[in-house]
């Protein structure tokens, strides 16, 4: 099988080297890609939010498959053209991905299919805005409606900085904003298969947003995750998919939009029950990262499948014992004003460390062929171990060889102190 990987993050990194990994794939083709992961695939230059080019180039370079990364070209609708070109895709058509691209048509979806969600009104207004935080209470939780990049959430006990983040939202053109109840508890990140009937989960992680140790500072794409979760009831996994996945998709059935690919399902452990907190329409990251490190079973096969409505003939996945952690190493100023074009030095000394391997995110080679800084998040350290604990030092040790400078990243990504109590 011959695949066309679109992207260029860590999540696609991984996703590169685990469909390589695959013996039934003799050729793996990324695009747009970056250095980490044409190690692993021959790289194309596409603008990959341009549903033509993308179909031509699979088109021509007779690829099986193509697998869509990131939310952006799904939301623009790529996977239609590459479906409509007659080739296998896995990722949901424009329709189904606004299950991510609006928070409000979810919201709607979630309502049909009566699944588990924290109440929501839909504003247009300042003064709705208000009325709906009165009505909620605090902590105000308040969201941009469209595509933000994980940054168009608010969580604030403060009323002020609450109206502020609506206002900025309000003012783009079409802008709406989800006010909606506060969710505690634990927060969990399961990956659900989807061939738009059949679904099958992956294993659960659990992400890290938050930029700063104990949870402090902005919220980012994600700085670090570990799967498995020990603490986490035996049922869980079976729970959201009867509770949430399955309803889901089918809803989206129901409506003739079918939803083929990974429906991410962002969930709050609640005292009174799981809740959704989001769906996203792609593999998460960093999640991905973990969750692949774990997966024994053939990637490409799996996703061929899920894009070609065989998931039900597919045999159980497999999975390691092993524990995964990554820890996301990012530019000084991300996530407000990453200082990119530093060099980074060490990485093949990290994936000396037994049990690891290096993602890159935002990198690119200089002129020079050395290793330089190009985007916010730059790399994902993997590390992978007997259980949590080995998986964790061996990632940090791996952490302690490479060099960017003025670089962040937590130190407590996976740390037992930071694990909810089971
Ligand atoms: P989202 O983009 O919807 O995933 O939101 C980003 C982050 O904001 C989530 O991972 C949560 O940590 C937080 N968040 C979102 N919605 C809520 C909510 N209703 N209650 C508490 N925290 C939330
Ligand atoms: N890790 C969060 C996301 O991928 O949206």
């Amino acid at each position: 099988m011959k695949i066309l990987l679109i992207g260029a993050g860590a999540r696609e990194h991984a996703l590169g080297r685990a469909l390589r990994n695959d013996p039934s794939v003799s050729e793996v083709f990324a695009a747009p890609g970056n250095p980490g992961i044409a190690q692993v695939a021959t790289t194309f230059e596409v603008d990959m939010l341009d549903g033509s080019a993308v179909a031509r180039l699979a088109t021509e370079l007779g690829v099986d498959l193509v697998v869509i990364g990131p939310e952006a070209p799904l939301v623009a609708g790529v996977a239609d053209a590459v479906r409509e070109a007659g080739i296998a895709v896995f990722g949901p058509g424009k329709e189904a991905a606004r299950l991510e691209g609006s928070k409000a048509f979810a919201k709607q979806v979630m309502a049909d299919a009566g699944v588990p969600t924290a109440m929501a009104h839909v504003c247009m207004t300042a003064a709705e805005v208000e009325a709906a935080m009165a009505d909620f209470g605090a902590p105000h939780v308040i969201k941009d409606d469209g595509l933000a990049a994980g940054k168009g959430v608010v969580v604030t006990g403060d009323r002020l900085a609450a109206l502020a983040h609506a206002q900025g939202c309000l003012g783009k053109p079409g802008g709406a904003i989800v006010v909606e109840e506060f969710l505690d508890g634990p927060e969990i990140s399961l990956f659900c298969l989807s061939d738009g009937r059949t679904v099958v989960p992956l294993a659960p992680a659990q992400d890290f947003k938050r930029l700063g140790d104990g949870d402090a500072g902005p919220n980012t794409g994600g700085m670090g995750a570990y799967s498995p979760l020990p603490w986490a009831p035996a049922d869980l996994v079976e729970q959201v998919v009867e509770r949430v996945a399955q309803p889901a998709v089918d809803e989206l059935a129901r409506r003739g939009t079918p939803f083929v690919g990974l429906l991410y399902c962002g969930l709050a452990m609640t005292s009174r029950g799981i809740r959704v907190i989001e769906f996203n329409a792609r593999f998460g990251d960093p999640e991905t990262q973990v969750v692949l490190a774990r997966l024994d079973s053939p990637l490409a096969t799996v996703l061929h499948a899920t894009a070609t409505g065989t998931l039900d003939r597919i045999p159980p996945l497999r999975w390691s014992e092993e524990a995964a952690v990554t820890v996301v190493l990012a530019c000084p100023g991300y996530p407000e004003g990453p200082t990119l074009g530093s060099a980074i030095n060490g990485v093949a000394e990290a994936e000396q460390v037994p049990g690891v391997h290096v993602l890159h995110a935002g990198t690119v080679t200089d002129d020079a062929g050395a290793l330089v800084s190009a985007g916010g998040r730059v790399l994902s350290v993997v590390g992978t171990g007997a259980d949590l604990a080995v998986a964790r030092q061996r990632a940090y040790e791996a952490m302690t060889r490479i060099d960017l400078e003025g670089c962040l990243f937590r130190t407590d990504i996976a740390a037992p102190e930071r694990l909810p109590v089971g």
